[in-house]
């Protein structure tokens, strides 16, 4: 059955259904402190110059602890990072607690275990849009963690892709290596 809303009823819940349906991968933002907060809005934007962003709603205090370091590392989660995902994305609690991370190369960012691939970032712009503001970030530095199947969110609940990595994925990173 199909369901359309018309424009006077545009609530939340509605709003969060019909994004809910446009499934993401999962990552983790890092930044001093340390700090960190579950994202699913990450995007990347532009290859030169290398730019990504990601918007935090406006009453995150790790989103503003973001804005205010102006450097952000994006750990993107493989499958078995679900449990990580959950711990960064509720509120009040010690996030970094018995956690193993070690710092990003050039900017000194937690880098988290679990992740397929991460990249660390310079904020260079910081937009308002609605309720959330989208900050655009210059990579600094990036890498491929290990093989492997992403983390991902659809309609409000974490799933993930099957299989680990095929034949191509080796041969393509094997590439990225060089
Ligand atoms: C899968 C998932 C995706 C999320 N994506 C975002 C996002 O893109 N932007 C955002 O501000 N919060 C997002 N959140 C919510 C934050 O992770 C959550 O509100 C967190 O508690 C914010 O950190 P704070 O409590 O330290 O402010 C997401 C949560 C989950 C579980």
């Amino acid at each position: 059955m199909t369901r359309t809303w018309a424009p006077e009823t545009f609530e939340t819940g509605a709003l969060k259904a019909v994004f809910g349906t446009f499934t993401t991968g999962v990552v983790i933002v890092t930044t001093r402190g340390p700090t960190g907060l579950t994202c699913q809005t990450f995007c990347p934007l532009s290859l030169d110059p290398p730019l990504v962003g990601v918007a935090v709603a406006g009453d995150s205090s790790s989103g503003a602890r973001l804005r205010a370091e102006g450097v952000a590392c994006f750990n993107i989660l493989d499958r078995t990072a679900e449990p990580l995902a959950r711990r960064f994305g509720t509120p009040g609690v010690n996030r970094f607690t018995g956690l193993d991370w070690r710092p990003s190369p050039v900017l000194g960012l937690p880098l988290l275990d679990r992740t397929l691939a991460w990249v660390e970032a310079t904020i260079t712009d910081d937009i308002t849009v609605g309720d959330h503001h989208l900050l655009v970030a210059r990579v600094a530095g990036l890498g491929a963690s290990r093989p492997g199947s992403p983390l991902t969110f659809f309609r409000g609940r974490f799933q993930s892709l099957p299989g680990d990595e095929t034949p191509a994925d080796q041969v393509r990173r094997t590439d990225f290596e060089r």
